[in-house]
């Protein structure tokens, strides 16, 4: 993996590549605490929740949604205790910046975590990780040993009357436990399954308690929004309302695949090129890329924006390639898929869609939780299908059957692995529908099958 600052100063990342960067005693020489010290006990927790607010930051967990609103929606009624939780599963195929964070700055997250918890008036915050994840289980936990024994931790935080106790907690490596609400239940001993929202879990989320649930990068975030101040860091940004500097992942097909950081809102053809060193084998062509981990619908090189509107949110790119627009959490909903966790994975033109398909729906199939109906059966349908395309047994009829099946699927479960399975497979067959037809042993279709059309349409 490579981590550079070839778009601006290293901010996020400071600390990377500096030895032993995972102890005290080098993270504090690099500036570990020195926000913290400066915030507890002397800043009212309101004002820093404003200071988030004016951050701009989008969850960086895969939903984009406002970190500030999130934690202003946390209103505990007396008696009630708030909790911390912090999201380190990272189970998305292709995701693998969080882990980077713990491996090589966890004293930046247990300083997010103490300052979020701070603001929130939480006493107790849990990190759940991945049981895989060991080296960063091993600094992490090594960070938290650290900090209580400097003070940071514990009844005094920083000498304060401040009292936080953080703790981590290993999950056995099962995708759906990265859900907010399974992770939930993960968490207090039951089996991983989401439950029903609303309730949201900052109003009923961890023992029935007032609790906010965010991503470990998010976290990550706190110090350096607190040391810049809100709305300086959201400036970090090419983008308005999605604020600030973030991790980006590139994998799959490119020279250097590897963890970066950069400014909200680089284009993936920066991405790609100048991150991720161009094409592993330039005699081929850049067939496709998944923007933001496995659940993020598919873009092509060739496409090319059509907002003549000046209302659009896509105006200001007008013309170019959807590889050229700078991506956002709301750029990337108008460009008809999400932000996700912003780790690309790049294909290029030995790729069949098929192949590529049926090895995404195997992983969802494996990982659905089985709660609901729709995504249990559905996604070993769509296995069944796609194991036929791929042994040339299918008709063309079939693949009209994967539209449907996944369709199916959309909007009518408990959690997202359901939509984050459609999403994508749907993406792929629109945009490349000659692999499918290929594979089915069809002539490729120019045009779309009504039912298909609606499907896609809705
Ligand atoms: C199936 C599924 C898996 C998820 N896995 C993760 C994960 O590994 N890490 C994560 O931070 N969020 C994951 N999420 C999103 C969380 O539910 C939640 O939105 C996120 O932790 C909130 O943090 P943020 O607001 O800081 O992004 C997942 C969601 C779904 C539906």
């Amino acid at each position: 993996m490579v981590f550079t600052g070839a778009f601006g100063e290293p901010i996020l990342t400071k600390r990377y590549g500096v030895p032993d960067s995972h102890t005290l005693a080098v993270a504090s020489e690099y500036g570990a605490y020195d926000v913290l010290r400066q915030v507890v006990g002397k800043r009212e927790p309101k004002s820093i929740i404003d200071e988030v607010k004016a951050s701009n930051l989008r969850g960086r967990g895969g939903a984009g949604f406002p970190m500030g609103m999130k934690w202003g929606f946390v209103n505990p009624q007396p008696g009630q205790e708030v909790y911390l939780v912090v999201n380190a599963d990272e189970g998305e195929p292709g995701t693998f910046k969080d882990r980077t964070l713990m491996e090589n700055d966890p004293h930046r997250i247990v300083e997010g975590c103490i300052l979020a918890a701070y603001a929130l008036g939480a006493k107790r915050g849990y990190i759940y990780v991945r049981c895989e994840l060991a080296l960063a289980i091993e600094r992490l936990e090594h960070a938290i040993a650290e900090a209580y024994q400097a003070g940071y931790l514990g009844r005094n935080v920083a000498g304060t009357d401040y009292a936080f106790d953080l703790h981590v907690h290993l999950g056995a490596g099962a995708y759906i436990c990265g859900e907010e609400t399974a992770l939930l239940n993960s968490l207090e001993g039951f089996r991983g399954e989401p439950r029903l929202k609303p309730p949201f879990p900052a109003v009923a989320g961890l023992f029935g308690m007032p609790t906010v649930v965010n991503n470990l990068e998010s976290m990550a975030h706190i110090p350096d929004i607190l040391e810049r101040g809100g709305a300086a860091w959201s400036a970090l940004s090419r983008l308005e309302q999605d604020g600030g500097v973030r991790l980006y992942g590139v994998s799959g097909h490119v020279r250097r695949p590897g963890i970066y950081e950069g400014p909200v809102g680089l284009t993936l053809n920066e991405v790609i090129y100048e991150l991720g060193g161009g094409l592993l084998h330039p005699d081929r062509e850049l067939k496709a890329v998944i923007p933001g981990g496995s659940s993020t619908p598919v873009l092509r090189p060739g496409d090319i924006v059509d907002a003549p509107d000046e209302k659009h949110p896509l105006h200001r790119w007008h013309g170019k390639s959807h590889l050229d627009v700078c991506m956002g959490v709301d750029t990337a909903k108008a460009l008809g898929t999400m932000l996700g966790t912003c780790c690309a994975i790049v294909m290029d033109s030995s790729v069949s869609m098929v192949d590529a398909a049926r090895n995404l729906m195997r992983f969802y199939k494996h990982e659905s939780c089985g709660q609901c109906t729709p995504c249990r059966e559905g996604t070993g349908w769509l296995v069944d299908v796609l194991d036929r395309l791929c042994d040339g047994e299918a008709s063309e009829k079939e693949v009209d059957l994967l539209v449907e099946i996944a369709g199916n699927m959309m909007g009518n479960t408990i959690c997202a692995l359901a939509d984050g399975t459609a999403m994508p497979l749907l993406g792929m067959i629109q945009k490349f529908s000659e692999d499918f037809y290929a594979a089915a042993h069809k002539r490729p279709r120019t045009q779309l099958h009504d039912s298909w059309a609606q499907t896609l349409a809705s």
